[in-house]
């Protein structure tokens, strides 16, 4: 089975709403969380323009570990007092780092990447991650974008959980 992904919507918040509504749908009825995070971070991949990096780390209750994504090799682990990944798993809140070099802790995975958006993905009580977004373009994600991403994350947030 292959699935045929289109994005014609020009609007960050339009393409982020049918990102979401086709990131629901490939993981409708799978349990497997890494397969779903796997399949979604290649949508987002092909979705959304201008990234360098995207993809999962995934809590396994004391740190975040590297799980499915697009990109360059990254960074395996990532200690909750580290990063931006780190801040946002910790606080449980999104980090939007419009340049990454002025951000304490900023851990440097891809040369490239200018700026950076980090949503943590929970289930219920329960810290199954974050979603990280990289860019080579400074200030690349506006507040549409981290709207879109939650919005996306919360709409799957089960499925990823796995
Ligand atoms: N830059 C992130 C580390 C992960 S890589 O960008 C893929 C951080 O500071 O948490």
């Amino acid at each position: 089975m292959s699935y045929v992904l289109a994005f014609s919507a020009t609007e960050p918040a339009e393409l982020w709403a049918e990102a979401a509504a086709a990131a629901e749908a490939l993981v409708a009825g799978e349990p497997d969380g890494i397969a779903n995070m796997a399949n979604v971070a290649a949508l987002i991949w092909q979705a959304i323009p201008d990234l360098n990096w995207a993809g999962f780390y995934r809590f396994d209750g004391r740190e975040l570990v590297l799980g499915p994504f697009q990109g360059k090799a990254a960074c395996i682990r990532i200690a909750l007092d580290k990063g931006v990944c780190g801040a946002a798993a910790r606080a449980r809140e999104t980090r939007r780092v419009e340049d990454v070099h002025a951000f304490p802790g900023h851990i440097a995975c891809d040369g490239d990447s200018r700026s950076e958006l980090v949503v943590p993905i929970v289930a219920g009580e329960r810290l199954i991650g974050v979603l990280d977004l990289d860019s080579p373009l400074p200030a690349r994600f506006t507040a549409e974008d981290q709207a879109g991403a939650e919005a996306l994350v919360a709409r799957i947030a089960t499925a990823l959980a796995g």
